[in-house]
């Protein structure tokens, strides 16, 4: 399996988050298509790739852009945890405004719904949703046990973690979260959201800390 980091440039606010795309030869899979749908439909047609899904870490605004065009393009099922349904329906604000845009509900037909614990077999490949609320109530981590790699979003990145006041943040369940992350997938490289990737978990144990006690006046150190 490969993975391919696009940084994808928000069109309307020049913010920049990261989309990835995992290759089993020529099937693909894309967690969090940013924004540049065009971007997505080149490679699919130029390399003949077959998308067969689309996983979100969570449904802010940035992060799913592309996937109103996707969903038309192709045939493709998208995999989301099931607490972030009110967000995608439009019923809770999904920081449209932020990045001067206006908010668009989801045709839910081709999504599904998945909790923590559940895993998608990409042709072989183990994929496992993990809950990891905070950021969102819905927010989920992907694991892949092969490869030793979990896909973030916007829970952990490289030097600190995702914001907690935005409609359904947790301060709470962000440290549950984290917490949780370091003690069962500290030997993993993370992809997040934003930010650099391809880091171990491990290894920014002491810069998340940093950011948990000036932001929680917690030490994680006595709470893994
Ligand atoms: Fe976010």
């Amino acid at each position: 399996m490969n993975i391919e980091k696009l940084e994808i440039e928000i069109s309307s606010s020049g913010h920049i988050t990261n989309s990835y795309i995992l290759y089993n030869d020529k099937n693909i899979v894309i967690i969090d298509p940013a924004d540049k749908f065009n971007i997505f439909k080149k490679k699919i047609e130029d390399e003949k790739l077959n998308l067969e899904y689309v996983l979100l870490t969570h449904a802010h605004v940035d992060h799913i852009l592309a996937l109103y065009e996707i969903l038309k393009e192709y045939d493709v099922r998208v995999i989301v945890n099931k607490k972030e349904k009110d967000m995608l329906e439009a019923k809770v604000n999904n920081c449209a405004s932020i990045f001067a845009l206006k908010q668009q509900p989801f045709n839910l037909e081709k999504f599904i719904f998945v909790d923590d614990g559940d895993c998608i077999d990409f042709d072989g490949i183990n994929i496992k949703a993990i809950s990891t609320p905070g950021h969102t109530v819905g927010s989920s981590c992907y694991y892949i046990e092969d490869e030793k790699v979990l896909f973030t979003g916007d829970t952990i990145f490289t030097t600190s973690f995702g914001r907690t006041d935005l409609p359904t943040g947790s301060s709470e369940d962000m440290i549950n979260s984290i917490v949780y992350l370091f003690r069962h997938y500290s030997n993993c490289l993370i992809y997040p959201g934003h930010g650099a990737s391809n880091v171990k978990l491990s290894d920014i144990f002491d810069r998340i800390n940093r950011c948990v006690k000036v932001y929680f006046n917690l030490d994680l150190q006595k709470l893994i």
